[in-house]
């Protein structure tokens, strides 16, 4: 009998992790769209959370993700992952993997912000992703990768996915016919200005799912992360929130801290908050800076960091790195079980593509890396249990996307300007019109470019992202409107859906919010 087929699409710390998992009764091959180096987990410089410390508890670290989630948090996802997500990290250091460990041979613990404990761990001190990614890859090196080969569409008939046509270097278009199919695209920091981002990172995923008929929820929470090394309008990457963590401050150009009086935990508030306290010094034409003088040894403890801001032309001595705010992480996606499962049988999403509830309305920092081993590991145990084999189905020939008549530099310059950090009813119903009146023109899979397939990939998932923040009418975590208060994160809100070109609302289960439950 031949073994069941998975397929997986995307090479960051998720799919490693499903594949680290994968029994060998399962077949499995990874596509990737570039190659196995660019991915955002490579980027991840801060870390991973677990409360692994003694003085720590997972139920602080639970509590302290649903007091940054704004009450929007599954909380039974939330003690899952990071129960989960402890026992994962405990074993890869019994295992030997390299955390950073201080001279006395213990792991070395950072900080950062919304966590009340130092509970980061990290390797190559600022470069974890890296060490992370590199340590997979090293460890299974029988895993069958196709690299340069760009997934194209999600072969579904009732109901089940049977498969994935995808679109070689050379033009070559091939049907992966597979029994499971796994998402691990990441999500869309391409449609910003200002993004962490790898390039490659272009709402694949998101967008593809949905035009399969998968459900997709929480699109409208966005995390800006408040610190990207922003030079004379050029974005270099992101200045990790560890920075702060051991002491950074964020200041203006006169050496004023403006996180002072804003919030009780200042500049190692939640990212939502630094954020948006950034965005409004700026819109007062403050320049803001992270005030580094205060770090000893900073080129030994950010290497990564350091090589970026001589990149930037930024001197380290003087202590003073140009920040700006930009887009990182998306905390909706495809929603999904615990197991990672889709409302498409046989369809799986893990990590930053789909929407497990773990984030809430605003991701915990470090919360994401984690997040990927866990439900990585996850899918492909359910995967493993399952040796039925999908339906067949015909081949798929008429594949025709409509790809907007638009240039991208455009797309960010809209999205950043209306759908940015705070919004408002009247800027989204622009950005909304914008892109509702976009002429497109159809262009067969044969003959699309792949700059135009991730165009529309972008313009898809931009489309989502703005009718769902004018759909939600409240301020909550990330998504800040200037036309509503902020809700009593006690209250549970509803969830935005987009399913078959229909976006609707659904109440969130209980009528008391997840962070509640914890007071
Ligand atoms: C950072 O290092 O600041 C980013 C870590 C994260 O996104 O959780």
């Amino acid at each position: 009998m031949s073994k069941p087929t998975t397929i997986l699409i995307g090479s960051g710390i998720a799919a490693l992790s499903c594949a680290a998992t994968m029994p060998p009764t399962h077949k499995l091959l990874l596509i990737t769209k570039q190659n196995t180096h660019d991915s955002n987990s490579i980027l991840a410089q801060g870390g991973i959370a677990a409360a692994i410390d003694r003085e720590d508890s997972t139920r602080s670290h639970i509590n302290d993700t649903l007091v940054a989630g704004a009450g929007h948090n599954d909380e039974i996802v939330v003690k899952e992952a990071i129960e989960e997500g402890k026992d994962i990290i405990q074993k890869m250091i019994t295992s030997g993997f390299p955390f950073d460990r201080d001279v006395h041979g213990t792991i070395d613990l950072g900080k950062e912000g919304a966590h009340s404990q130092n509970r980061i761990v990290h390797a190559g001190s600022d470069a974890t992703g890296e060490v992370l990614i590199r340590h997979f890859l090293f460890n299974h090196p029988d895993l069958e990768i196709a690299e340069h080969e760009t997934a194209v569409e999600l072969v579904v008939s009732e109901g089940e996915c049977a498969g994935v046509v995808t679109k070689q270097k050379d033009g070559k278009i091939i049907f992966r016919k597979a029994d499971h199919v796994v998402l691990a695209t990441g999500g869309c920091g391409n449609l910003y200005t200002f993004h962490s981002n790898q390039p490659t990172v272009t709402g694949d995923g998101l967008s593809l799912a949905y035009r399969a008929g998968a459900r997709l929820t929480d699109m409208e929470f966005l995390q800006f992360h408040p610190t990207m090394l922003v030079k004379t309008g050029k974005c270099f990457g992101l200045i990790s929130e560890a920075v702060r963590g051991e002491g950074a401050q964020l200041v203006d150009e006169s050496g004023r801290e403006i996180m002072n009086g804003v919030h009780p935990q200042r500049d190692l508030a939640s990212r939502d908050i630094v954020a948006r306290q950034l965005f409004k010094e700026q819109q007062k034409g403050h320049q803001i800076f992270l005030d580094i003088r205060g770090i000893p040894h900073f080129s030994d403890r950010f290497p990564t960091i350091s090589r970026l801001c001589e990149k930037a032309g930024v001197s380290i001595k003087e202590g003073k790195i140009p920040v700006s705010p930009g887009m990182h992480f998306l905390m909706g996606g495809v929603e999904v079980n615990r197991w990672g499962e889709t409302n498409i049988k046989r369809l799986f999403a893990i990590g930053e593509v789909s929407c497990t509830g773990l984030h809430g309305a605003n991701r915990l920092a470090s919360n994401s890396l984690l997040e990927g081993l866990v439900f990585g590991k996850r899918a492909a145990e359910k995967i493993s249990n399952d040796f039925s084999t999908a339906p067949s189905v015909p081949e798929r020939k008429d594949i025709i996307f409509d790809v907007p008549q638009l240039d991208i530099p455009r797309l960010k310059e809209i999205m950043t300007a209306f759908v940015g950090i705070v919004r408002s009813k009247h800027e989204l119903e622009v950005a909304a019109k914008w892109l509702d009146g976009m002429s497109t023109k159809p262009i067969h899979v044969k003959n699309i470019t792949n700059d135009e397939l991730e165009t529309f990939h972008l313009y898809e998932t931009a489309k989502r992202i703005t009718a769902s923040a004018l759909a939600r009418e409240e301020s909550r975590g990330a998504h800040f409107r200037e036309d509503y208060k902020q809700t009593d994160p006690d209250w549970a809100g509803k969830k935005i859906i987009h399913e078959k070109g229909k976006l609707f609302t659904e109440q969130r289960e209980g009528e008391e919010a997840a962070c509640s439950i914890f007071k």
